[in-house]
């Protein structure tokens, strides 16, 4: 993998018809690569976009052109089973549990992935389609187009593969404690009668193995956390108004310490010649001509690409091809798509 383009910002001002433009054109101007795009947001709509069924497993659009719209908890259910049934045999060897078939069924009913929260199992899946070794082994993506989720919780996707252990420790913890209690509880009542065989030794073995499993699960969190340092590129869209503005300020903050930001979009600015013959759009074009210099000023250092509010919504092949030569030209590298300079 040589670049993961993230494109983030607040909701319905262009990110997945965005997306789906960039990644499109740079297949095109790099036919020898090839391009993934995915959606994170759960209401995925790149299949709408490209007019193509793409859903849960990774499609070819075109030529050099994949694209994915996950379902997070599919992902999470093979990312953690193997540590999810070793921390459910390690709660079983508990003594007692073997002789209440209620707490047996208790730990096998109410610690499931469905109870991990749903940002935990974003990042799963964000940090199993970067790991080369794992679900795109078998096509390995050169470029990586990712259709981010509005602001806080495209935070939560950068920040869990750092603090992802901690969660589903927590998680883990959290659900030992309760089991451990049913178990007092209920040990109290028949500790005269039964006196269960306590084998500490397949415990220690066990807990041992969970011990380990979460060691790897760190370290490959440090492992995406770094390539996402190392090849990421985060892309901010805004359009010409204020909440969009102030949110991706938000965003270049809060994002910081994770990705480096390196181009803006303003996009739907209203074309000049709408703007001649109507009085109205004459006025909102110069408060957007207004902000898109605010947007400059405030994000000098970094490359500046505007759009303007195509005529037809930019959908299908053409449509999305038209919006990227709006927003690159038709002149364009693609060197200056993946490495933007000021
Ligand atoms: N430059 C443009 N010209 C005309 N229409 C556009 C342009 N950019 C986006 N649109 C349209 O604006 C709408 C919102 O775009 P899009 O779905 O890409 O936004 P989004 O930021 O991904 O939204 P969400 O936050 O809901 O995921 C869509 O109908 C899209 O076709
Ligand atoms: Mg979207």
């Amino acid at each position: 993998m040589e670049r993961i383009i993230v494109i983030g910002g607040k909701g319905g001002v262009g990110k997945s018809s965005i997306s789906a433009a960039t990644a499109l054109k740079l297949s095109e101007l790099l036919p020898d690569k090839k391009v993934l795009i995915i959606s994170f947001d759960m209401a995925h709509n790149i299949s709408d976009l490209f007019l193509k069924e793409i859903g849960n497993k990774i499609t070819r659009i075109n030529n050099n052109l994949w694209g994915i719209e996950p379902d997070p908890n599919i992902y999470a259910e093979e990312y953690t089973r193997n540590l999810l049934r070793k921390m459910k045999d390690l709660m079983k060897q508990m003594p007692f549990v073997g002789f209440i078939p209620q707490i047996e069924n208790f730990i096998d009913t109410t610690f499931t992935t469905d109870s991990i929260p749903l940002a935990l199992k974003n990042a799963m899946f964000f940090q199993k389609i970067l790991d080369a070794e794992d679900l795109t082994k078998d096509i390995q993506f050169d470029i990586v187009v990712a259709d981010f989720p509005p602001t806080a919780n495209m935070i939560t996707l950068f920040e869990i593969p750092e603090d992802q252990v901690k969660i589903v420790l927590k998680y883990s913890l959290n659900f030992f404690n309760s089991v451990k209690k049913a178990i007092r509880r209920i040990s109290k009542v028949f500790s005269n009668i039964i006196n269960p065989p306590s084998d500490s030794k397949k415990r220690r073995e066990l807990g041992e193995d969970v011990l380990k499993m979460i060691q790897e699960l760190e370290k490959r969190g440090e492992k995406i956390t770094q390539l996402i340092h190392d090849i990421g590129s985060l892309r901010l869209v805004s359009i010409a108004e204020k909440p969009s503005f102030e949110e991706i300020k938000r965003a270049r903050k809060l994002t910081n310490k994770y990705i480096d930001l390196e181009g803006i979009h303003i996009n739907m600015l209203t074309p000049e010649n709408y703007a001649e013959n109507c009085e109205f759009c004459e006025n909102l074009r110069s408060i957007q001509l207004n902000y898109s210099k605010e947007i400059k000023e405030e994000f000098k250092n970094f490359k500046i690409w505007s759009s303007e509010k195509l005529s037809k919504e930019p959908i299908g092949y053409d449509g999305l091809a038209k919006l990227a030569n709006e927003i690159y030209g038709n002149k364009i590298k693609a060197e200056e798509i993946l490495y933007p300079k000021v």
